[in-house]
């Protein structure tokens, strides 16, 4: 049932629904036909699902953005949901918000598009005139995929700025912000302003497409619903409620669903019974003597109390309300604060990531340390009826105090079954208060450490009366350092008190070396740390009140809370003067951009149901390295909807496959290599069917050895994959012998997972005849997915056809994992002869695909007293999984990038791809480069730190040159280097920014600024295939062998043959890629210029023959075979003369490279480690650009994706090699606050690139290791707090640089008291693969 164009009542449609289980998500959009809202993690992190729902109520009628992943479709009974489907067509009309994302160039991959589009449709609904941060909190919980995947403007742009810039709107008027963008376009010589896109072209706002809240929705009422296996009942009043809980002592409350939702589908916990109290009035109370809040009040209903009482209060009452607050903006996304409960957190008593540490949040803290009262009402005390007296609920309920008590373990209250909990109450009191939380990224993520501290003190004195310090994330639930504060009471605060506080406070807050969570040596630093802030911002106080000195000014800073800076952005091109309709070169939208704003675009799991299709869900091992003894499916076999389980005895063909060695197999049949190894699958009616039947089915193991998980324990075995590749140029024997230093270090890069927001999908479906079968794949090697499927299906490659419409982020993670699953799901669509699907939900995705390969190398570096590096030694491991892979070829590129951009006379390296039982790392934007760049730089900026020598100074004078050589003996011609160098230099305003830097060091103790400038060098070289068809109405069809993942090939595929043709681009269509129309292709990486390459060469020949007139003047009844014959040509194509020998040191690896340089601003903060990114200045010489917009796209979100790589991202596994990291809940990609908050992308001016396709270059790789700057940025912060210890030169800073790592290099008294364990004393929770 809708009500206008999906704007669904979902109370109403349920009823109807076929399988109204409680777990349905509203974002699986399969059920409802609509395909807008995507699936990106289904636990609440990435925003991708974000629905708008409008709920009357009683006090608060209000539309709310909310994670329909996480919303039971019972839940939104009496709500109107609106999805991105409902606000806007391309048919019909846009929304302005989906207008102007995909006219600004907002949307790539487009997957995270309908999500962001839906945070600001529900911003705007409630509030018409948001201000800037009021935009930043509504995206807080929407993973921008195009920050992380193909570049684009990060959403910080798109969203923010570039939806919100553009001339009033009469609905809207806060939209007319202005927006810094600077864009510079050069006819001739004359710079004029010339936008990425025109703010004139927007539509204004129809009122007509704002749907309104249907009136039928105002009176809530109760629901009774039963589910395959749970009954959710809604009870209208408080009495109903203790009625029921009463009878159904073991039911689960829910409200938010956010806690309760994730343990159903990730730890497979069953609540067959749900009370849902979201519209009992008593339970959405508040109350204002002191402040009380009912049970059911969301997150975002407290912070607006709590924001109203700070207004109208004064300062001393509202201590504490602050500090909720300010723990409020930390907590979660809007989409979750929009619906959790404060009084579920509470009850929780534990954050909800599931390794996480901390045992609450500080705003629990805060309760407990302030007597805060909860209320509990007693079910028990009612009569077991469903007409319930109100004599017993006047019997009153039980009030408790949040003290440290009331959490008697981990996970649990001291709330009876029967209990629930009313409302809570929030002091308005208490003078000396501070909260803290510190968690790996700032916004929405579990925190590691959170506190909350307090002190009264003597009247009129500094002596200590009271103290409470409490500590989560240093044991299983909130603990009290009560030793501490009892042994402070009575002292004065001072110098001696800190010193005796943090040498007992290191003693109470101990941790076991192993235990859960990890970092330990950080969090049991952390809570010295945050003791002193409470410390300083304490006495900074009590120094205004006249009772104690005033804090030194250089420490005031770590006293200051954090708060954003409103970003700006510059984006400067160049557009060469050419004919008007030529739309080479210009800023063109990507071509699906609007059918993406709308949710219109296909992706492959929205292909719609074939009527006997069938779901797959995976069997995996839990053991890293196995002998399988059975595998028993006998109860799976008999579990509702189950159809066949699928094991390798039921492989037609090959089981042998591997998409680049045949060292793999389909199925696992006698060993498991790895945990994820894929075993088996089940089939069923449904995926929830198959996943439930899947976890029935029981492998039994037997262990074997070794198991080797990290690259150390490959070294210990010798397990590398053959042949090791060494690269050497001239005599480093004789250079370190010249040399005038020699230095030697070592250096860690952790791996990176794709994080591409659609997973891993398969639709394979049989054809019925010869063997044939179709399937539809998100994929970016259709090929190479036909060649191994046809392997296993034992069939001609002739009988498979692989398409591929469109993918939701690729970045090398579907190059080649993609076919474990393709294969799998071919086989048994084979099999059962009927159409299968499998779209992997992100845990699972996470858990068997692999990422891009950790690195640990050993250099040893020669070098002059100028600086000038004559000798080079490096060597690299990397940890290439259970199988090969593309390992080999990874290596490779990590040989020919290990000098990056210096030009050094003697050089040797060698790579060792180690053998381990993880699943198979593969690639990854950038293929080894950056891990074999980020060596290179570690080893100048030793140098440049051993001879005290500025590291710019030490990098500029070691650049390469015109007519340099590699150590692969390859001349650089056309270098443009120097050119990017000196230009980066300018714009960014080195010199004036590196003595501001200085001068804030010399200022500030606590908190440090660095600043580094980094070059790039990438090596390109690649093959394409293409294929035009025109017809005789005139239009032209496109194929070629690229796949679109967001990057914008079609786009620019369109862009050449226009110019080529001489027709304009709405003359040209891309379909899709399909092995059927392009056979044979290379998989699609970061070169869409060699793709482009491949359509010039097919359509430009086109041009001048008779087609112009067929286009111009279309004529169907064309037939003559002579006439038609020239309008189809199709060209495959090889760079010329490419080959390189290691053997001999000859030939040329690459065709041509494309340069970089960025310079990024830092500020740390060195007692927690939260780094800041202040400023990036990019230069890239990209040739001249196909299209500006697209590239800027590239450079900004490859930029921001090595910014995750090197300084957040982080996979944990455990010793035995289990990924604890599965999902974006404990893996953090970066969120909109870690775009440098002032950001300039530059491409170079006149710099024509003759080796490729209208003088352009590829751009979606080599950007993205320019993010390492603001890695060197952070290390030259550290290394200005190692000074303040009397610490210098040289030290070793692993990738990427979290907190934890920054923390534990800026050495200082409080890290001195928390030494670490000695390794091999201990086994550790998570180990360093
Ligand atoms: C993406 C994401 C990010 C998160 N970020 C954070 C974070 O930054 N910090 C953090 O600490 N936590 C975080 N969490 C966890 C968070 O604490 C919970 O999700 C939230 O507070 C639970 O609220 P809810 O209403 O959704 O709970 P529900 O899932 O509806 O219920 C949670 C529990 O509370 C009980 N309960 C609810 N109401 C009552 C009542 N009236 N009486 C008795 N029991 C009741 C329920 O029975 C259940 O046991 C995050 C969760 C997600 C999914
Ligand atoms: S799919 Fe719902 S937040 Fe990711």
């Amino acid at each position: 049932h809708r009500c206008g164009p999906n704007v669904l009542y979902p109370s109403v449609y349920a009823s109807s629904f076929h399988d109204p289980q409680y777990q349905k998500p509203l974002a699986d959009d399969q059920w409802l036909g609509l395909t807008g809202t995507k699936l990106g993690c289904a636990e609440g992190g990435c925003g991708a699902c974000t629905v708008m729902i409008s709920k009357y109520h009683p006090h608060l009628g209000r539309h709310h953005s909310v994670n329909s992943c996480l919303a039971p479709v019972c839940s939104l009974h009496h709500c109107a949901v609106t999805t991105v489907e409902g606000i806007g067509s391309v048919a019909g009309k846009l929304h302005p918000v989906q207008e102007r994302i995909a006219m600004s160039h907002g949307s790539q991959c487009g997957f995270c598009t309908p999500g962001i589009v839906m945070s600001m449709y529900a911003l705007l609904r409630n509030n018409p005139t948001p201000r800037m941060v009021d935009i930043e909190e509504a995206f807080q919980g929407n993973t921008d995929t195009h920050q992380h995947t193909q570049g684009t403007f990060t959403v910080r742009f798109i969203g923010l700025q570039n939806v919100c810039s553009f001339p009033k709107c009469s609905r809207y008027p806060g939209w007319e912000f202005q927006v810094n963008v600077l864009t510079v376009c050069c006819q001739g010589n004359i710079l004029l302003p010339a936008p990425l896109y025109n703010p004139a072209d927007f539509q204004p706002l129809d009122p007509t497409q704002e749907i309104i809240f249907p009136p039928e929705l105002m009176s809530p009422t109760r629901l009774s619903f039963m589910g395959e296996r749970v009954l959710w009942l809604q009870p209208a009043s408080l009495d109903e409620l203790l009625d029921l809980k009463a009878r159904y002592p073991n039911a689960k409350l829910v409200v938010g669903n956010t806690e309760v939702g994730i343990e159903m589908k990730f730890k497979n916990l069953l609540y067959p019974v749900i009370l849902a109290p979201s519209y009992i009035p008593e339970l959405n109370t508040i109350e204002h003597t002191d402040l009380v809040f009912g049970a059911s009040c969301s997150l975002t209903v407290l912070g607006d109390v709590l924001k109203t009482a700070v207004a109208s209060l004064p300062t001393h009452q509202t201590g504490v309300l602050i500090a909720v607050l300010e723990q409020l903006r930390w907590f979660a996304g809007l989409q979750i604060r929009n619906v959790a409960v404060f009084f579920s957190m509470l009850t929780c008593s534990f954050c909800t990531s599931t390794h996480a540490l901390s045992v609450s949040l500080s705003i629990s803290l805060i309760i407990c340390l302030y007597p805060s009262s909860l209320s509990l009402f007693s079910a028990s005390r009612f009569p077991c009826s469903f007409s319930l007296s109100l004599l017993d609920f006047l019997a009153g309920p039980r009030v408790v105090v949040m003290d440290e008590n009331f959490f008697p373990g981990y996970r649990r209250t001291i709330l009876t079954p029967e209990e629930i909990l009313l409302s809570v109450l929030i002091p308005y009191t208490v003078k000396y208060f501070a909260a803290y939380k510190q968690s790996p990224r700032r916004e929405d993520d579990i925190s590691i450490v959170t506190s909350g501290m307090s002190v009264t003190f003597a009247e009129g004195t500094a002596v200590v009366k009271e103290m409470a310090l409490s500590y989560g994330g240093m044991a299983a639930t909130t603990v009290l350092a009560k030793y501490t504060a009892s042994g402070l009471l009575g002292k004065q605060w001072g110098e001696e008190l800190l010193q005796d506080a943090c040498a007992s406070l290191a003693k109470e807050m101990t941790l076991h070396p192993s235990a859960p969570g990890g970092m330990v040596t950080y969090r049991r630093a952390l809570t010295l740390s945050l003791f002193y802030k409470f410390y300083l911002t304490v006495q900074r106080k009590l120094a205004a009140e006249g009772v104690c000195v005033e804090v030194r000014a250089d420490y005031v800073s770590a006293t200051e809370i954090y708060h954003q800076n409103t970003a700006s952005s510059v984006q400067i091109f160049q557009v060469k003067g050419q004919k008007e309709e030529d739309v080479v070169g210009r800023p063109m939208m990507h071509l699906s951009a609007m059918k993406q704003a709308t949710g219109e675009a296909i992706y492959c799991d929205d292909i719609p149901l074939y009527e006997n299709e069938l779901h797959l869900c995976l069997i995996t091992s839990t053991k890293a390295h196995a002998r399988i003894l059975s595998i028993d499916t006998s109860e799976a076999d008999v579990m509702p909807g189950v159809v066949t389980c699928v094991l390798a005895k039921d492989i037609p063909g090959s089981n042998v496959t591997g998409p680049a060695f045949y060292d793999e197999t389909v199925l696992a049949d006698h060993t498991v290599t790895c945990v994820g190894h894929i075993i088996g699958a089940v089939v069923a009616d449904t995926q929830a069917h198959a996943k439930r039947a899947a976890s029935a089915v029981k492998v039994s193991y037997e262990d074997l050895q070794p198991v080797i998980i990290t690259i150390q324990d490959a070294i210990t075995h010798q397990s590398f994959y053959q042949p090791i590749r060494t690269l050497q140029r001239g005599d480093t024997k004789q250079g370190f012998t010249q040399a005038d230093h020699v230095l030697e270090g070592e250096i860690y890069m952790g791996g990176q997972e794709h994080f591409y927001l659609e997973t891993n999908a398969t639709v394979a479906v049989p054809k019925g005849e010869d063997g044939e079968m179709e399937l539809f794949v998100s994929t970016q090697a259709p090929a190479k997915t036909q060649a191994l499927v046809a392997k296993a299906l034992g069939v001609p490659a002739n009988r498979v056809v692989v398409r591929v419409k469109r993918m939701g982020g690729g970045f090398g993670g579907k190059e080649s994992r993609s076919t474990i699953l393709s294969t799998v799901v071919a086989v048994a669509a084979h099999k059962l002869k009927r159409p299968v699907r499998c779209m992997l939900d992100r845990d699972e995705d996470m858990l068997v695909t692999g990422g891009r390969h950790p690195f640990y190398g050993q250099y040893k570096v020669g070098y002059m007293k100028s600086g000038k590096v004559v000798a080079l030694k490096v060597t690299f491991y990397s940890n290439a999984g259970n199988s090969m892979d593309l390992s080999f070829s990874i290596m490779e590129r990590a040989l020919f990038h290990m000098e990056n951009s210096y030009n050094i006379a003697n050089v040797w390296g060698r790579g060792y791809p180690c053998k381990t039982n993880l699943p198979s790392n593969t690639a990854f934007r950038g293929f080894g480069g950056p891990q074999g760049m980020l060596v290179a730089e570690s080893w100048i900026n030793d140098v440049a730190q051993s001879l005290g020598l500025p590291t710019e100074q030490v990098r500029r004078l070691n650049l390469y040159k015109q007519g340099d050589t590699t150590p692969y003996s390859q001349i650089l011609e056309h270098i443009t280097l120097d050119r990017c160098w000196d230009e980066c230099l300018e714009t960014a305003h080195y010199k004036q920014r590196r003595a501001a830097v200085d001068q804030y060091n010399r200022n500030h103790r606590w908190t440090k600024r660095g600043l580094a400038i980094v070059p790039t060098k990438f090596g390109i070289s690649f093959t394409a295939a293409a294929l035009v068809h025109i017809y005789t109405d005139g239009s032209v069809l496109l194929t070629h062998g690229g796949t679109e993942m967001g990057q914008g090939l079609h786009t620019k595929m369109v862009q050449v043959a226009s110019r080529c043709l001489d027709i304009p681009t709405s003359k040209i269509h891309i379909t899709e890629t399909s092995t059927s129309t392009v056979p044979n292709t290379s998989p699609t990486l970061g070169y869409n210029v060699a793709k482009c390459n491949a359509m010039h060469s097919v359509a430009n020949p086109l041009l001048g023959r008779q087609h112009p007139d067929i286009i111009l003047n279309p004529d169907p009844n064309l037939t003559l075979v002579a006439h038609l014959m020239p309008l189809f040509r199709r060209a495959f194509l090889r760079t010329p003369d490419l080959g390189y020998d290691f053997e001999t040191n000859a030939g040329r690896a690459f065709n041509y490279f494309t340069y970089g340089v960025a310079c990024s601003e830092v500020e740390i903060d060195c007692l927690t480690g939260s780094n800041t990114n202040l400023h990036t200045t990019i230069v890239m010489d990209v040739g001249n650009s196909l299209n500006p917009a697209l590239d800027i796209g590239q450079v900004e979100g490859g930029f921001i994706q090595g910014v995750g790589l090197f300084t957040l991202e982080e996979l944990k596994y455990s010793p035995q090699g289990y990924l604890f990291t599965r999902g974006p809940g404990m893996y953090k990609i970066p969120a909109f606050g870690d775009i440098p908050t002032d950001l300039t992308v530059s491409l170079l001016r006149d710099a024509p690139n003759q080796k490729a396709i209208f003088s352009s270059k590829a751009v979606g790789e080599p950007p993205l290791f320019l993010a390492a700057s603001v890695f060197f940025a952070i290390k030259d912060a550290i290394t200005a707090a190692r000074a303040e210890s009397g610490l210098s030169g040289p030290f070793r800073l692993d990738s990427p640089a979290t907190p934890e790592r920054i923390r534990n290099a800026c050495e200082d008294r409080f890290t001195k008291m928390c030494p670490p364990a000695l390794p091999g004393t201990f086994t550790p929770w998570a180990v360093t693969v």
